[in-house]
């Protein structure tokens, strides 16, 4: 006996609230005869379900998130006048975790850089910081971002992934040898979303309530401890549980079990960006600590799982444009190039009015002039539609300097960044294979690049791969040549040497 012959459960209903006929059998003539247009209930649900996925991201399409509290419990108030950001603030935030170059449907445990993004819901307005669980990036110009991720993805004609075509895109662009280096590393692959570290990665800036102006970066360090796989464990387990990153932090939240970030900043005077000896804006370099050390600001708990994963996080929508007083971008080309990207992209994924949706609706009044479109539902009335109006609706009129911007100068040009004293593509990766690694995570470096090397990738690109390495550290990227020259690495983990 089945639950329809049991009618455990009666009445369903129509979109239109109206009760459905049945969610069981057609409306036909006769038994056997053939069906009806107007059964009105099946053509809805049959034209709804066509239509019942968006687009997903380009890129980050695969991830989950949770719900939960940022509590401020130190006084950097003397950095920002953020009301999310001053001690004793208690601020309801949504975390999404997520790979850069899978699909939808590819497994959590491929070799990738994960995404970190986190919507704080402030008194002030919605305060998105859209980062990674990586404090650097491969590329520092945005004019070669979407070339850099379709080199992660798949080759045009077979569909397939390649490592050429990754390496290809590295090796051409050696600004990218510290993210890999920490992609190829033993941080590459997290055991669990809880168990990584989060960075907003760009410079940001800082404006406090007398108005002066700080760098920021932003490092919110795990409490569960960091725990990695090795590439046997990873590889066995896209197998067997593809899902097992999302699984991890749902049921962890489920069983009460709420993972934390402690928060913290490295805060650069404004004056001193100029004379650093890195370009503080390039975003393929760290600020060593002993140059801005940490500042502790509060910790970051997630406590609620999402009751709909569509309606909560397949259609929550992270910008790194969406600032609030206190804070402000800043020149790393990158940041700027992503404040506009993200709507943009959102528009075309969820829909023109994505920002009225529950979970992107910020938690205070919106007066905004953006009208109607597409499944507009807040709307403001009768009030005017203009600005500047006669009718007593409020509009903004800021004039002069604006609190978060800086000084520019000079003609129009398309160029890289100015040098700083010690910036080149090499020395900071140099420094981390070098000194910050032990022994066995060199070894095992060592082995995931011979690895990835081995799986396909060709000449031009191999010998240049091996000269890449060797300009980072010689003596490992000569590891790196004789164990590809021998054929004998081993096999590399899936997914392997991408990363976005
Ligand atoms: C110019 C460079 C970049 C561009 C144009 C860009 C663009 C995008 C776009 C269009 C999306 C999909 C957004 C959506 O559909 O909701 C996305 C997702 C994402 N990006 Fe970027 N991106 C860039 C660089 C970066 C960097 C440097 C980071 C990290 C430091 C980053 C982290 C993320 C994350 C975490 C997501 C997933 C957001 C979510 O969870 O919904 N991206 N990016």
């Amino acid at each position: 006996m089945t639950a329809w012959d049991k009618k455990e459960s009666v009445g369903s209903t129509t979109g239109a609230g109206a009760p459905a006929p049945s969610d069981r059998n057609t409306l036909t003539v006769g038994s056997d005869g053939p069906i009806l247009l107007h059964d009105v209930h099946f053509l809805e649900q049959m034209a709804h379900f066509n239509r019942e996925k968006v687009p997903e991201r380009q890129p980050h399409a695969k991830g989950a998130g949770a719900f939960g509290v940022l509590s401020v419990t130190e006084d950097v108030s003397a950095y920002t006048k953020a009301s999310l950001f001053q001690k004793g603030a208690s601020t309801d935030m949504l975390a999404r975790f997520s790979t850069v170059a899978g699909e939808m449907g590819s497994p959590d445990t491929w070799r990738d850089v994960r995404g970190f993004s986190l919507k704080f819901y402030t008194d002030e307005g919605n305060y998105d910081l859209v980062g990674n669980n990586t404090p650097v990036f491969f590329v520092r110009d945005p004019m070669k971002f979407p070339h850099f991720i379709r080199s992660q993805k798949r080759l045009p004609d077979s569909g397939l992934r390649d490592n050429n075509m990754q390496w290809d895109f590295w090796t051409n662009n050696p600004e990218s040898a510290h993210q890999v280096t920490y992609l190829m590393g033993e941080r590459g692959l997290p055991r669990t979303w809880r168990q990584m570290n989060g960075y907003g990665s760009h410079t940001y800036m800082w404006i406090n309530a007398a108005g002066e102006k700080f760098w920021v970066k932003y490092h919110f360090h795990t409490n569960q401890g960091m725990a990695f796989y090795n590439n046997a464990e990873a590889s066995a387990v896209a197998g067997s549980d593809a899902d097992i990153h999302r699984r991890d932090l749902f049921e962890a939240i489920a069983r009460g079990e709420h993972p934390s970030w402690t928060l913290s900043v490295q805060v650069m005077p404004y004056a001193e960006a100029k004379g650093y000896r890195f370009n503080p804006f390039d975003l393929t370099k760290v600020w060593p600590h002993a140059d801005y050390p940490l500042i502790r600001v509060g910790t970051m708990t997630l406590n609620r799982n999402p009751e709909n994963f569509f309606a909560q996080i397949e259609q929550a929508a992270f910008s790194p444009g969406n600032t609030v007083p206190g804070i402000g971008l800043s020149p790393d080309k990158m940041l700027l190039g992503r404040a506009f990207a993200y709507n943009d992209a959102q528009r075309n994924r969820i829909g023109t009015n994505f920002h009225q949706l529950p979970v992107n609706q910020p938690k205070v009044p919106v007066n905004s002039y953006m009208f109607d479109g597409q499944m507009a539902y807040q709307h403001s009335g009768s009030a005017p539609v203009y600005a500047t109006n006669s009718g007593g609706r409020p509009w903004a009129d800021e004039t002069g300097p604006v609190a978060e911007g800086w000084e520019v100068d000079g003609e129009m040009v398309r160029s890289a960044y100015s040098l700083h004293a010690e910036d080149d593509d090499f020395s900071q990766p140099g420094t981390m294979v070098r000194e910050v690694w032990n022994d066995a995570q060199r070894d095992q470096f060592v082995d995931q690049v011979a690895g990835s090397l081995l799986g396909g990738v060709r000449e031009p690109v191999l010998s240049r791969a091996f000269a890449y390495w060797k300009s980072v550290d010689a003596a490992t990227g000569q590891r790196i040549e004789d164990k590809v020259r021998s054929g004998n690495a081993p096999e590399p983990a899936e997914g392997m040497g991408e990363g976005g």
